[in-house]
Formats: C-alpha cells, sequence, structure tokens
C-alpha cells in the first residue's frame, strides 16, 4: 500500500538506531541509583527476570507491530482494530510531552561539556546549577521570565534534531546513529576506566553491588525493577513500532530485539560502574561513606559530578568532557527517536512530505519547548511533565495496549506467527504468557501502587493549581488527543483497511 516508505540501509543500521534510542539518560542517571536503592547486587535477579518477562517480550512485541504493518503507531493499531488507533495517538501526544521537556536537558549536558573545561561552576556546583545557570524561580508558578544561557543551547539542539530527521530514515537518523553509537560507546568507556582508578573507586562499587538479599522480599524491589526495565527499552509509547515500521521485509525481528535489549542492559551495568566508582571516590575524599554522597538524576549529574570533577587532581577536564558528552549524544538519540514518533504519524496522517512534516511537527514541538522551558519555572514544569508523563502515559498506554491486544482482541498468536515467519529465534507459548499474563499484571501493580502515592500527597509537594495544569493536565490531556483524532475519519486509513481484508 506504501510502496513510497522509506527504509533503513542495513540491518546493523536499524539495530544501531534502536540501541540509539534506548540508550538514554535512563541508563546513564537513572539505573545506577535504582540499582544501589533497591538491594544492591541483589537487583540484578529481578531485573533479569523483569528483563525476560516483560521487556523483551514487548520490545519483540513492538518489533512486530511496526514490521507487519509498516506505518506509523497510530495507522498501525488502526488496521489492527479502528478503536485501536486511539492508543497510537495517545503514545504520539505522550512523545511530543516527552520531546519538549528532553530536549531541556539535553541542552543543558551540552553546556555542561563546555562548563567543564575549566569548571567552570566555581566552589559552589549546586548554587551555579540552580541560580546561576538556570536561575530558578523560589516556587513553581506562573511563568516569570526568560534564562537565555539556557535558551540558546536548546535552540542549537532542536535544530540538530530537526536536520537529522529532515535528512530522513536511511541518511539522517541511521548516519547520525551509526556515528554517534560507537563514539558514545568509546567515549563512555574511557569514563569508565577512568573512573576505575580514582582513589575509593572500590568503595563505590562496594556500595553498589554488595548484595542485600532481603530486598527481594520486598514487592517494591520488584516494582522498579519492571520500571526501570520499560522506561529503559523505551517500550510502550510507539518508538519502537515505529522505527521497526521502516525494516525490510526479510528481517529477524525476535535476534535484533534480543541483541538491542542486551546492549541496553550492559550499557546499564557499565553506567553503574562507572557513577559508583566516582561517587567512591567522592566520599572518600570527602572522608564519609558513599551512603552519604549518592543522589540520583539532575542532582547527581549536574551536581555531584561537577563537584567530583573538580575535586579530581589530574584529568578533571577530561573526566568532564566525557561525562558531559556521552550525557548529550545519549540524550540526542534518544530524542531523535521521540520526535519521529509525532513525525512519522503527521505523515501518514496528511500525506505531506517528510521535510514539510518535520517543518511543522519539529517546528511546534521545538517553540513549545523553546517557550516553556529556559524559564524561572522551568525546572518544576520539566519534573512534573516527567513524572506524571511515565507514569500516567508509558506505563498506562503500554498497559492499555497490551490489554486491548492480548485480552480483548486476542491477536497475540497472530504476531507469534508472523515474528516466527522471519525470526531464526522461535517464540513460543512463554511469549504469550509473558505478555499476556505477567507483564499486564505488574504493570497494573505499579499504576495502583503509584495512584496511591499520588492521591496520599502531592508530588513533591507542589501546589494543587500546579499539578493539576503541569501534571494531570498533561497525562489527560494526552489521552483526550487520542481519542479526539481517532473520532475524527481517515478516509486513506480506510481505504489501507480494506486493502489489509482483501
Ligand atoms: N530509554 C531511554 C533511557 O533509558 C529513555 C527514553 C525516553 C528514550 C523517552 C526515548 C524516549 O534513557
Ligand atoms: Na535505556
Amino acid at each position: 500500500v506504501q510502496q513510497t516508505r522509506e527504509q533503513w540501509g542495513t540491518r546493523a543500521g536499524f539495530l544501531m538506531a534502536a540501541i540509539g534510542s534506548a540508550v538514554g539518560l535512563g541508563n546513564i542517571w537513572r539505573f545506577p541509583y535504582v540499582a544501589y536503592d533497591n538491594g544492591g547486587g541483589a537487583f540484578l535477579l529481578p531485573y533479569l527476570i523483569a528483563l525476560l518477562s516483560a521487556g523483551i517480550p514487548l520490545l519483540i512485541l513492538e518489533y512486530t507491530i511496526g514490521h507487519r504493518y509498516r506505518s506509523s503507531a497510530p495507522l498501525s493499531y488502526r488496521r489492527i482494530k479502528r478503536p485501536a488507533e486511539a492508543i497510537g495517538w495517545w503514545q504520539v501526544a505522550i512523545c511530543f510531552v516527552i520531546a519538549v521537556y528532553y530536549a531541556v536537558i539535553v541542552a543543558w549536558a551540552v553546556r555542561y561539556t563546555w562548563f567543564s573545561l575549566g569548571q567552570q561552576w566555581g566552589d559552589d556546583p549546586d548554587g551555579f546549577f540552580n541560580s546561576e545557570f538556570l536561575q530558578v524561580a523560589e516556587a513553581p508558578g506562573m511563568i516569570s521570565g526568560y534564562v537565555s544561557g539556557v535558551a540558546w543551547p536548546l535552540i542549537g539542539v532542536w535544530v540538530v534534531v530537526l536536520v537529522v530527521l529532515g535528512l530522513g530514515v536511511r541518511n539522517g537518523i541511521e548516519k547520525a546513529n551509526k556515528v554517534f553509537i560507537p563514539v558514545l560507546v568509546v567515549l563512555f568507556l574511557v569514563m569508565v576506566v577512568q573512573a576505575l582508578t580514582l582513589e575509593g573507586a572500590a568503595a563505590g562499587l562496594d556500595a553498589l553491588f554488595t548484595p542485600d538479599w532481603g530486598a527481594m522480599l520486598d514487592g517494591g524491589v520488584w516494582i522498579a525493577a519492571y520500571g526501570q526495565i520499560f522506561f529503559s527499552l523505551s517500550i510502550g509509547f510507539g518508538i519502537m513500532v515505529t522505527y521497526a515500521s521502516y525494516l525490510k521485509r526479510k528481517t529477524d525481528l525476535t535476534g535484533t530485539a534480543v541483541t538491542a535489549a542486551f546492549a541496553n542492559s550492559s550499557f546499564e551495568l557499565l553506567a553503574g560502574i562507572g557513577v559508583f566508582s566516582a561517587l567512591g571516590f567522592m566520599a572518600t575524599t570527602a572522608g564519609t561513606s558513599v551512603d552519604n554522597v549518592v543522589a540520583d538524576g539532575i542532582g547527581l549529574a549536574f551536581v555531584a559530578f561537577p563537584q567530583i570533577i573538580s575535586s579530581l587532581p589530574v584529568g578533571g577536564a577530561l573526566f568532564g568532557v566525557l561525562f558531559f558528552l556521552s550525557l548529550s549524544i545519549a540524550g540526542l538519540t534518544s530524542m531523535i527517536s521521540i520526535v519521529q514518533v509525532v513525525v512519522s504519524a503527521v505523515q501518514d496522517r496528511t500525506r505531506l512530505g517528510r521535510v514539510q512534516s518535520v517543518a511543522l511537527v519539529g517546528g511546534a514541538t521545538a517553540l513549545a519547548s523553546i517557550l516553556l522551558f529556559p524559564t524561572h519555572e522551568g525546572l518544576y514544569i520539566l519534573d512534573s511533565f516527567d513524572h506524571f508523563i511515565n507514569q500516567y502515559g508509558i506505563a498506562l498506554a503500554g498497559l492499555v495496549l497490551i490489554i486491548v491486544l492480548g485480552w480483548v482482541l486476542r491477536r497475540l498468536p497472530y504476531f507469534q506467527r508472523h515474528a516466527n515467519e522471519v525470526s531464526l529465534l522461535r517464540l513460543g507459548t512463554w511469549w504469550r504468557v509473558a505478555l499476556g499474563v505477567v507483564t499486564p499484571l505488574l504493570l497494573g501493580f505499579m499504576m495502583f501502587d503509584s495512584l496511591r502515592a499520588e492521591l496520599t500527597e502531592n508530588y513533591e509537594g507542589y501546589p494543587d493549581t500546579f499539578l493539576l495544569i503541569a501534571g494531570w493536565g498533561v497525562a489527560l490531556g494526552a489521552v483526550a488527543f487520542g481519542v479526539v483524532m481517532a473520532l475524527l475519519p481517515w478516509k486513506r486509513a480506510d481505504r489501507i483497511a480494506q486493502a489489509d481484508a482483501r
């Protein structure tokens, strides 16, 4: 039906792009902390089980859907069953929201790569980050002013992303990832080796890997393991459906999925080793225990790391550049994949050419991003978007998709056959059990658990109205967008569906 659809040049090119999407901030600043916090070495077992029982099966499902229908997420789901289109647009909206704020973090990382030369944060990295660099307002609220030091790197990030997307799947996305991913691996490996040579590295690794076996009896640890796997593999929001829609007919799906998943997990382990070696050094120089210096997310990357970089006796600038450049590249390749979900959906929906779609969609996304985030309130908005879209976007959309496909429409056997037709590694009953039973139960339980926390107290103690707009408003807005889009007539999709039926 779509003879003109773009294609990846090679399977290796697709694999690089898939790894580029998966390896992101989640690997570098999320995994080390989550592992540390949830049993250390003992976390690796639940993590591995989550990977095998839910992560890889869901990844294979997304690859198979994209490969089977060769369409963006909304059109693919619509071709499975018409009302399912709504889930696709919901995912598109989620990707739009993520892209809008993810770009800002990449922009910070780019800026900090530069700041690393000469340690421009001075002797108070915390104050520098919040007051000088971001100029964060006292409290969340209405936007009260613009911060140009964040705005211009952000504009730069958007230019790079839009140019790559404008060049297309093969000449843009694939080529960029083929350069970025090997470079990222090298930079990161050198960074980890440098971290391992630091005084106190062993103490850091002890803190991370010493197993607390009792943790495995704690349900929260299992939730954390599944949560990390879903986030880290970028599953549940249409990214892999989109990327797989550009695959050639004869592509091994399951083998590729397994390879991408293990590459992502290897990168996570490596990040754990690098980050905790550095934290071990920080604790040792401060004469305290690693437990006292552990940080995660923004605090780890933009406060703790600058502190570590500044206190290195030699090679501080190198270490900083390696770390922040890795963060920038990892974030950039993930961002490219998120925006492409929106671009490809708009292309399918409007039949606009690639460049026009990128200009339209990318332009709108970039504009929202550039208007909202380089502001005094940007950090709070980002934090709230991130929390709500992760909990009630990605995880919920993934859950709904699985229930609809597995339970309502009972399509798993069909997709199992489709994957087996082209793949070396055969899917058995285990795959349907993992997807139809294990995954929905766990996602459902995670949803229940986070909703309970949400209703007990305001996220981060933010004010009600702020959370209503920048939290629930965004999460529910994405659902509403999905439903409205699916209600609109779409003649070309009907024709494609008729052709499918023949
Ligand atoms: N999987 C990415 C990571 O581990 C996260 C991501 C989020 C990727 C959104 C794409 C889109 O960091
Ligand atoms: Na990841």
